[in-house]
Formats: C-alpha cells, sequence, structure tokens
C-alpha cells in the first residue's frame, strides 16, 4: 500500500491505527533479531495488527518453511493488501478478526499455543488489557511476546502481565520505535 493510502487509514481508523505511517524496515529487523524470537525452533507465529505488513515480510524471510504464520488485522483495507502481497506464501494465514480471537485460531491450526507473538495494536490509545492478557495465555512456556510502541507509557501493562520486560530502541523510524519483549515464564 502507498504512503498516501496508508496514511488516509491513520486519518479514518485513528483509535485502531494509532500511526499516520507504516514501520520502517529497521523496526521489522529489530523484532525478528534471533535474540528476540528463536526461529529455528517457532512452528507457530502470530502476528497481532499487521497494517500493510513491513514487519510481515521480515517474520516471513526469517521463519522455517514448516512454520506458519496467523496473521491478524482488524482492517479490511489492510487485510486485502496484505492477501495481495503474501497470499500466496502457503506459510501464512491472513485473518481479517479481532486478535483477541486468537486463541481460537490457533486451535484451528492444529495447534495447542504460539511459540511468539508479535503484536503492533496501538494499545497506548486501547486502555484494555484483554488481547495483552489472552496473548499471555496463548503462549507457550518461554514463548516471547514482542511489542511496538512509540513511547515508554505502557511499560508498566507489560511488566504486571508477564513479570519482565525488556526494551531495544530504533531510532530510524517515524516516529522512535520502543519494542517491548517480554517472556512467559
Ligand atoms: C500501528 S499499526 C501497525 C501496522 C504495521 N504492523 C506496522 O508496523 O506498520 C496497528 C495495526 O493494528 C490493527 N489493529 C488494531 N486493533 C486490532 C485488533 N483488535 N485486531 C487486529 N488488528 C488490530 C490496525 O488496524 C493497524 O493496522
Amino acid at each position: 500500500m502507498g504512503a498516501i493510502k496508508f496514511f488516509i487509514q491513520g486519518i479514518k481508523n485513528f483509535k485502531e491505527v494509532g500511526t499516520f505511517s507504516r514501520s520502517s524496515h529497521f523496526v521489522g529487523k529489530t523484532i525478528t533479531k534471533d535474540k528476540h524470537i528463536d526461529f529455528s525452533t517457532a512452528k507457530c507465529i502470530v502476528e497481532l495488527g499487521a497494517g500493510d505488513g513491513p514487519i510481515t515480510k521480515q517474520i516471513l524471510n526469517k521463519m522455517a518453511p514448516d512454520a506458519i504464520l496467523l496473521c491478524f488485522e482488524i482492517n479490511e483495507k489492510f487485510s486485502e493488501d496484505l492477501r495481495r502481497q503474501f497470499g500466496k506464501d502457503k506459510r501464512i494465514q491472513i485473518i481479517n478478526d479481532d486478535a483477541q480471537k486468537m486463541g481460537h485460531y490457533i486451535r484451528e491450526a492444529g495447534f495447542k499455543e504460539a511459540d511468539a507473538v508479535v503484536s503492533a495494536i496501538p494499545f497506548v490509545i486501547i486502555p484494555e488489557d484483554d488481547i495483552i492478557e489472552e496473548s499471555h495465555r496463548c503462549l507457550k512456556k518461554g514463548g516471547k511476546y514482542v511489542q511496538l510502541h512509540y513511547s515508554l507509557v505502557a511499560k508498566k501493562r507489560y511488566e504486571r502481565i508477564f513479570n519482565n520486560i525488556e526494551i531495544d530502541f530504533v531510532m530510524l523510524n517515524v516516529p522512535p520505535a520502543f519494542i517491548h519483549i517480554c517472556e512467559k515464564l
């Protein structure tokens, strides 16, 4: 999707999108560092709020050939764009539905739990913790939850749910990004 179309979706649906521009290549690279997600063992990866796919692309680049990516995007226009870009890759399921329902889709895909959850849902403007708590429930023990934010104001919410957190900073993004990484203990 072009930058202007993304900008329009940001204006029309600000409460869901939470930004006016997609993440940079550097955000995707940082989120998918091996120290954050173990791609050598991950078989079921879940992405929440994929937008038009800058992080999706990096996840697919690093995923094993027999792994699957359940990719949630609530916005129909973004979902269409994701299908156009990645629909031919057999490893991805593009799900135009609420990320809250991830448990159902993980089970439907034949898994008990997820190895990693990557999220860019703008929880700074979504005050409820339901999706973060559901991510914690759906993750395997030792699995990572990796969340994109543009500040540290929501950090305590992840600390409360996961009891641990690490921050990685990405300067080369507009605005600069704080990647929150939590492990399910
Ligand atoms: C900040 S944008 C991130 C887009 C993209 N991942 C990126 O980094 O450029 C957040 C995305 O989350 C999606 N979203 C918000 N709430 C959602 C929900 N409950 N379930 C699935 N997607 C959601 C929005 O439609 C939007 O595309």
